[in-house]
């Protein structure tokens, strides 16, 4: 059995999964609590929290998966240091002590494969793809939009990333400006929902106007901080700038407005790169993947085209351990070694360690 831990944010995560990929075993201690007051992340805060957590998690393994372990794996970036060492140190003396090699795995690659882990006997409907080759992955999180040509386990081409904010600090930053909290995307999703005219493949009919960004860039790139501007603008609009106006009950159209942009925004990208890569299956994955405006654009531009989609399920989307275990498991059973590593903050996908 492939054990992994994942630490590489604001959340620790202990998964186990079987020979098939199956998970047989996935704890989360979330710290969105602990970081809420301080409007996101702090690092020091959740670094030592890791510490306390990580024993606490391991204590709940039952012992006859304990004792069936034979691979561990481990987050080793990129993230923040302070988290990242807190999970490497910890499954350094796990693997130790259990004599099990140790393999440090990248964040990035475990979200770029997420949405092919096997589904548990009990939510059998999350209908899983096999695994092909070449694909375009494009990875959406609080921290990261990027798009990849996956062309082996190992071989992950950069294509395109932003420039700037990612989509998900996008909407954390939109979230924290109208007075919603952090993180933000879900409940803005949820507020979103609220208005009427947003066609079911995420088209914004409405008096607000949103730039698409970089719709034409001519490369395959992402900027959001643009829209971020464009936003506040609205949402602040005939003070002196500094106050929030817009009345609540117009929240609903704006978040609208802006999910529509960025879903139009991130397709653009992908139809673009497939224009260069006729690939037959496109993949989404990260925090933002759950979101279901991106969701429906994309599946009605499938649709016209005949493509593929593979969304994760929702529990693989946001960070978790099960990505990293089956990251793992895929890793042994193509044959790669362990190698030395150590916690890297930064470092691109598709390079074992
Ligand atoms: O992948 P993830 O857990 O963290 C990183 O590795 O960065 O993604 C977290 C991000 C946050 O920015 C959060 O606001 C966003 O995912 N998110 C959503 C939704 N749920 C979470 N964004 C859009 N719609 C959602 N329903
Ligand atoms: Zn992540």
């Amino acid at each position: 059995m492939y054990c992994a831990i994942e630490t590489s944010f604001d959340e620790a995560g202990i998964a186990v999964c079987s020979a098939a990929g199956t998970v047989l075993f996935s704890v989360l201690s979330s710290q969105v609590e602990l970081h809420a007051p301080y409007g996101g992340c702090v690092p020091e805060l959740a670094a030592r929290t890791h510490l306390s957590d990580l024993p606490q998690l391991w204590r709940r393994m039952p012992h006859e998966l304990q004792s069936g372990l034979r691979y561990m794996g481990v987050t080793a970036g990129p993230g923040l240091p302070g988290c990242l060492l807190a999970g490497v140190n910890f499954a350094r003396g796990v693997a130790t002590t259990l004599r099990l090699p140790l393999y440090g795995l990248n964040h990035l690659t475990g979200h770029v494969f997420s949405p092919f882990i096997p589904p548990r006997a009990e939510d059998g409907q999350h209908a899983t793809p096999a695994l092909e080759f070449p694909h375009l992955a494009l990875l959406v999180s609080g921290g990261h939009t990027e798009l990849y040509l996956v062309e082996t386990l190992t071989r992950i081409a950069l294509l395109g990333q932003t420039l700037d904010d990612a989509v998900g600090e996008l909407l954390d930053k939109v979230s924290a400006m109208l007075g919603y909290g952090y993180p933000g995307g879900a409940r803005l999703e949820e507020l979103a929902r609220f208005y009427p005219g947003i066609t079911s493949d995420a088209r914004y009919d409405g008096r607000f106007r949103l730039p698409v960004p970089m719709r034409g860039s001519g490369d395959l790139n992402f900027s959001y901080s643009g829209l971020k501007t464009a936003v506040v603008r609205i949402a602040r609009a005939g003070g002196d700038g500094s106050q929030l106006t817009l009345a609540e009950e117009e929240h609903p159209s704006l978040l609208a407005a802006l999910f529509a942009a960025v879903a139009e925004s991130l397709w653009i990208k992908v139809a673009a790169a497939l224009g260069q890569h006729p690939v037959e299956l496109v993949t989404v994955s990260g925090g933002v993947a759950i979101n279901g405006f991106i969701r429906e654009r994309f599946q009605a531009e499938a649709q016209r085209r005949s493509l593929r989609l593979a969304f994760p399920a929702p529990e693989h989307c946001l960070d978790n351990a099960e990505m990293i275990a089956w990251l793992l498991r895929l890793y042994v059973d193509a044959g790669i070694p362990p190698a030395p590593f150590d916690a890297d903050g930064n470092w691109n996908p598709g390079q074992p360690k």
